[in-house]
């Protein structure tokens, strides 16, 4: 199958790195994120619809895992599958890349699949997901819930507070948009624990766009007017929320984000990875520093990317169309790339 792990690819990257062009890598670095995004998402897509997470879930975790060998980077998952003795690839620590100990050195965060019961169920916006940065400026993040509050861009610093109530900060919205707090629309992932949540909202008669899963790509529909949605709010991963705020460091937005502990375990977690204030509230920089760069393919059809596709050519080939985006926040560039994946016949050679 001619997936985005051809091994070819690697070596222009390497030859790249051997002039000494070390901006040249970078740039080529960022492009050549969206071949491991889109890797995870084509191994994916095959389980769409299947009912089986898990199937779905290893499927991309091991595409992924195989794209990463072919970029030319000393690279470092900071946030992954889960902690070494949890998951067999892409653990929190291992490393990655082609060029261990001569690359440039990466941290990333990933989510080969972000939506495993999306694409279990062949629902909307489920996504292979990436966010890279240089080494310690990605938010070591435990896996526990965050609470978070985001807006898109063009509003002024700090309009939002974690700090303050829900009515607070939609009123603050509103205000600083010039409209009435029922004109806000509100994306919320619809679980139980988020009920006075939007009750709060709906008596402040807001829109409340209810999502099943997927809050990455919830919280990114804030940057988007053509969602219609104003703000995003409620808890859900913590490294989820490391993700999509590598995402609005890129193409503007704001973000508050809080750890969430049920427990003492999972307040110990937080400490092994050297977070100290568990009480702290995190803005987009505390989260995503640097020069950071957010990627994703969208495996099932969703706000931000079309889902991965089957399609037989006129020539008889099968292919597998991909959409992705990938976004850096030095130059705050965003790449929409459409691909083409023949997977039979199998490439010549
Ligand atoms: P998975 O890909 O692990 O299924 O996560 C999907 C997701 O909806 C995330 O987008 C979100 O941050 C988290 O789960 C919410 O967790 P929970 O389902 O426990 O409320």
């Amino acid at each position: 199958m001619n997936t985005p792990t051809d091994s070819t690819h690697g070596t222009d990257v390497l030859a790249v790195k051997d002039e000494g062009q070390e901006n040249a890598v970078d740039r080529v670095l960022v492009l050549e994120m969206v071949r491991v995004t889109e890797a995870a998402a084509v191994a994916a897509a095959q389980l769409i619809g299947r009912g089986d997470e898990k199937a779905a879930d290893a499927a991309a975790v091991e595409a992924m895992r195989r794209a990463f060998d072919n970029l030319y980077m000393d690279g470092t998952v900071v946030i992954g599958e889960g902690e070494r003795d949890e998951a067999p690839m892409l653990y929190i620590g291992e490393k990655v890349g082609g060029a261990p100990g001569k690359g440039p050195k990466i941290d990333i965060a990933l989510d080969p699949l972000e939506g495993t019961t999306i694409t279990a169920k062949a629902g909307p916006n489920s996504l292979a997901v990436l966010a890279a940065a240089e080494e310690g400026c990605l938010l070591n993040a435990p896996d526990v819930y965050m609470d978070k509050l985001a807006v898109g861009p063009g509003l002024p610093a700090d309009i939002i507070d974690l700090a303050k109530s829900a009515t607070e900060n939609v009123k603050a919205v509103a205000a600083a948009k010039d409209k009435d707090p029922s004109d806000i629309n509100v994306c919320v992932l619809d679980r139980p624990r988020h009920a006075s949540l939007i009750a709060e909202l709906r008596a402040l008669g807001c829109g409340v766009y209810l999502i099943g899963d997927g809050d990455v790509a919830g919280v990114i529909a804030v940057t988007d007017q053509d969602t219609g949605i104003d703000m995003y709010m409620g808890q859900g991963g913590a490294p989820e929320g490391v993700l999509a705020a590598a995402a609005l460091r890129c193409v503007g937005g704001q973000f508050n984000g809080r750890l969430v502990f049920r427990n003492d375990d999972e307040k110990a977690r937080a400490r092994k990875w050297g977070i100290t204030d568990l009480d702290r509230i995190y803005k987009l920089e505390d989260l995503a520093g640097g020069d950071c760069i957010f990627a994703a393919t969208g495996v099932t059809d969703g706000s931000l990317l079309a889902g991965v596709k089957k399609r037989k050519k006129s020539t008889g080939a099968t292919i597998m169309t991909t959409e992705s985006v990938v976004m850096r926040a030095s130059s705050g560039t965003v790449r929409w790339i459409r691909g083409e994946h023949r997977i039979s016949p199998h490439k010549a050679g």
